[in-house]
């Protein structure tokens, strides 16, 4: 069937090239997303191939080509590098993950691109998708675009002019507001249970898949995105720091995307049951006593209960159900609930678990007003490495962090403050990286960043060391403001 986009060139003259930019890539990352669950009769898809046609075709209006590439982490249409803008960032960085795990440096599209129909784009789509299923995707999308059917588009194979990297604040721009919808999303779903009304997973899972592709651009910063906490909510904020440590110790362990997406609902869900926990025990400043103890340690049952009421596939809930119900319960089966069984916790459950503590630990709670500093948390977790966690994923969970976590305050030899940027690597024996901070009266302003491996003496040692580590509420600073200032 020909695609029935009907092509005005009235209405195009009104969009500019740069709408036309974004839609094009918007349309193109939805397509592949929409493929991957809908089929090709789906309204929604015809109406994303349309789009995806539309942009196409008005962008090859004033050229024979239409180029879209990926150099250095940015991506390129028609040689023009696209700005990271706030709606249009996500998508972005999502088409530069495709692009990146398809081994190609990008696609070019032709005239014929004007003859095609909505459903030779959407097998476009799916062609991308079946590519990735492959150890060498590259060598797979070759052959297959090699065929009659696809004139329309070839494959970029080499990077045609190299230019800079995004910019660190362009990336931390864009982290930030993922966090911001993770947030809204893990809210409004709660808001919706706590209401007795139905929710949906569509947007969870939506905001999931984009942690999941920006895991592969730049796991530093998302690791960093943990210390924005400037919101209301605990319990939110909470949910959504352990949704992206999960999925950046299961991208660490080398697990495939579909697992990262599943352990990433499963991080954002596991404290859902805290709905039916009335807030005054939720916001209790003191201890708890005995009777409001039972009712917390209720939560982890009442996930699962609250969890098999969304609106989702039966499959996907199957596979989230389980370590929601574990994440209170340590390696060696103590902890709540009680469980009359000696079977192991599942892998996902010993994965949440882990996230789930590092993150209380590090946060500041009604009842503790003084969070550990990121590397005390690690500290204290190791002394209970094979008791409450499993030795093996709290090693590879540590070697992730670093020699100090992204987001830690430290004060260095020199007297000098800083924020890590960027934590080491532990068994390359690589110090951190740390963004300066300036002191301009009770304000800090953002310095200099150093590589502490490339501070030297003059004997060859190296000059700058830390000397003390402190939690970022210490000093009354929120890190990741200061890695989106330019
Ligand atoms: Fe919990
Ligand atoms: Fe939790």
């Amino acid at each position: 069937m020909q695609s029935d986009v009907h092509w005005d060139s009235e209405e195009f003259r009104k969009d500019s090239e740069e709408q036309l930019d974004i839609r094009f890539v918007e349309a193109f990352v939805r397509l592949i997303q929409m493929a991957r669950i809908h089929k090709e009769s789906n309204r929604l898809v015809s109406e994303t191939a349309d789009e995806f046609l539309y942009a196409g075709r008005g962008l090859l209006e004033e050229s024979s080509v239409l180029a879209v590439e990926s150099r250095h982490s940015r991506l390129f249409i028609q040689g023009e590098r696209l700005l990271f803008k706030k709606q249009s960032a996500v998508a972005i960085l999502s088409l530069l993950s495709y692009i990146s795990r398809l081994g190609v440096y990008g696609f070019e599209f032709n005239t014929q691109l004007n003859e095609i129909s909505r459903e030779q784009a959407y097998q476009f789509a799916v062609d991308i998708l079946e590519a990735l299923r492959y150890p060498h995707p590259l060598e797979w999308l070759d052959q297959r675009l090699d065929s009659e059917e696809y004139q329309w588009v070839s494959i970029i194979y080499s990077l045609r002019q190299s230019r800079s990297e995004i910019s660190s604040a362009e990336k931390a721009e864009m982290v930030h507001q993922l966090y911001s919808c993770s947030y809204n999303a893990i809210q409004e779903v709660s808001e919706k249970l706590s209401k007795n009304q139905s929710a949906g997973i569509r947007k969870p899972l939506r905001v999931v898949q984009d942690i999941t592709d920006l895991v592969f651009v730049d796991k530093s910063m998302l690791m960093g995105s943990m210390t924005i906490r400037d919101y209301d909510s605990y319990t939110f904020t909470h949910s959504v720091n352990v949704a992206i440590q999960a999925i950046c110790l299961g991208h660490e362990l080398g697990l495939s995307r579909q697992s990262l997406v599943r352990l990433g609902i499963c991080g954002l869900f596991h404290d859902l049951g805290k709905v039916d926990i009335p807030l005054e025990i939720i916001n209790k400043p003191d201890s708890l006593t005995e009777s409001e103890f039972r009712v917390v340690k209720r939560h982890s049952m009442n996930s699962v209960r609250r969890l098999i009421k969304l609106e989702a596939t039966p499959n996907l809930l199957a596979g989230i159900i389980l370590p929601p119900f574990e994440h209170h319960l340590r390696y060696d089966l103590e902890g709540y609930p009680e469980v009359g069984w000696s079977r192991k916790l599942s892998f996902f459950g010993r994965i949440i678990q882990i996230c789930d503590v590092y993150d209380a630990l590090t946060s500041s709670r009604t009842y503790r007003s003084t969070p550990l500093s990121p590397d005390r948390a690690i500290g204290m977790m190791l002394q209970e490495s094979g008791g409450a966690f499993d030795p093996v994923l709290l090693k590879w969970f540590v070697n992730m962090h670093g020699v100090l976590p992204v987001g830690t305050v430290v004060e260095l030899n020199t007297g000098k403050l800083g924020i890590v940027s960027h934590g080491g690597d532990l068994r390359e024996r690589l110090l951190p990286s740390v963004l300066l901070l300036e002191r301009r009266g009770e304000e800090f302003e953002r310095g200099e960043t150093i590589d502490l491996n490339q501070h030297l003496g003059r004997d060859g040692r190296k000059a700058m060391k830390v000397h003390s580590t402190h939690h970022p509420s210490e000093f009354g600073i929120q890190p990741f403001l200061y890695f989106m200032e330019a």
